[in-house]
C-alpha cells in the first residue's frame, strides 16, 4: 500500500516535470518549431529542402495518404502516417505548424481550408536564395523555391506555389491555390486568379488576367486575358480548350472564407 502511493506519487512529479519542460520548450526564444509536411512526394521533397535550409523549423515528419509508404524515411525525415490521421498524429508529436506539399492546385486549396479551420497554424517555406521585396505580401502555406523573385507590391494569396526561379514583377496579384512552375515570367500588374497553373518557362505580359482555374501551357507566351477554366498555349498562347459554362465555373469554386 505505502509502495503504491510511492510509486504514484514519484509517477505524478515526472509527468509534472515532462509537462513542465514541455511548457518550458515551448516558451524558450528562437526555438525552432516542430512542423509536419503533409505530402511525401517530389514537392514534399522540395519543401523538406526549403524548410531544412531555413533552420527555423524542426520537421518532425511527413504525412502522405499512399499507405505503402508509412514507417519509410525519406531524407532522414520518417512518414509517420495517413493525412487523415493528422489531429491524433499532430498531438502525439507536439506538432506546432504544417505546410502541405501536395502538387494539385485544388486537393492544395481544399486541405488548406479544412485545417485552417481546424486551428492548426499553416506555414510558409522561403528559400533563402528568393529575393523578395520589403513590401511583397504573403498568406498562409505558401513555398517559395529557390531563385524566386518577387518584386513591390506584389500580393501572393494562401497556398501559391512559385516555384524555382520564377520572377513575379511589380503589383502582380497571384491568387490562393496557384502554381507558378520554374522560370515562369511574369510582368508587372497582372492578375492571376485562384486556382491557375502556369507551365514551366512560360511569360506572361504586363496587365494580363488569368482566369480562375486556367491553365497556360509551358514555355508559352500570353499577350491577352485567358479566361476562367479556359487552357492556351503557345507563341502568342492561343486557346485549345474553350472555358466552361459560367455555372459550371460557380459549381467549381470553393466557397469564399468566411
Ligand atoms: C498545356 C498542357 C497542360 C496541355 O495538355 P493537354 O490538355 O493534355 O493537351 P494535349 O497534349 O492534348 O495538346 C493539345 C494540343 O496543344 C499542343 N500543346 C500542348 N502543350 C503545348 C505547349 N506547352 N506549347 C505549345 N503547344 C502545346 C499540342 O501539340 C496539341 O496540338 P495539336 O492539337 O495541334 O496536336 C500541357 O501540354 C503543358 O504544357 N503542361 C505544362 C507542364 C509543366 O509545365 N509542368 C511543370 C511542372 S513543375
Amino acid at each position: 500500500m505505502l509502495r503504491d502511493r510511492a510509486t504514484s506519487a514519484a509517477e505524478a512529479l515526472t509527468r509534472r516535470w515532462v509537462r513542465r519542460t514541455m511548457i518550458a520548450r515551448r516558451q524558450s526564444p528562437g526555438r525552432p518549431k516542430r512542423v509536419l509536411i503533409l505530402g511525401a512526394g517530389g514537392h514534399g521533397r522540395v519543401v523538406l529542402d526549403i524548410l531544412l535550409q531555413t533552420g527555423r523549423h524542426e520537421v518532425v515528419g511527413f504525412l502522405d495518404n499512399n499507405a505503402d509508404i508509412h514507417g519509410r524515411r525519406i531524407d532522414g525525415i520518417p512518414v509517420l502516417g495517413c493525412i487523415d490521421d493528422l489531429t491524433p498524429l499532430a498531438e502525439e508529436h507536439e506538432v506546432e505548424g504544417v505546410l502541405i506539399a501536395i502538387g494539385d492546385n485544388g486537393a492544395r486549396r481544399g486541405l488548406a481550408r479544412r485545417i485552417d479551420s481546424a486551428e492548426i497554424e499553416l506555414i510558409n517555406a522561403v528559400h533563402p536564395a528568393a529575393a523578395m521585396a520589403r513590401n511583397a505580401t504573403l498568406g498562409r502555406n505558401v513555398v517559395i523555391a529557390a531563385g524566386v523573385v518577387v518584386c513591390a507590391h506584389c500580393q501572393i494569396g494562401d497556398s501559391v506555389i512559385l516555384n524555382t526561379g520564377c520572377i513575379v514583377d511589380y503589383q502582380t496579384m497571384i491568387g490562393e491555390g496557384t502554381h507558378i512552375c520554374p522560370g515562369v515570367r511574369i510582368a508587372g500588374r497582372v492578375k492571376v486568379e485562384p486556382g491557375v497553373f502556369v507551365g514551366i518557362g512560360a511569360t506572361i505580359i504586363p496587365k494580363i488576367t488569368l482566369g480562375c482555374e486556367s491553365i497556360v501551357g509551358a514555355g508559352s507566351v500570353v499577350i491577352e486575358d485567358v479566361p476562367a477554366l479556359g487552357t492556351v498555349v503557345g507563341v502568342p498562347a492561343r486557346r485549345i480548350k474553350l472555358a466552361a459554362a459560367t455555372e459550371d465555373i460557380a459549381a467549381m469554386l470553393l466557397p469564399a472564407r468566411a
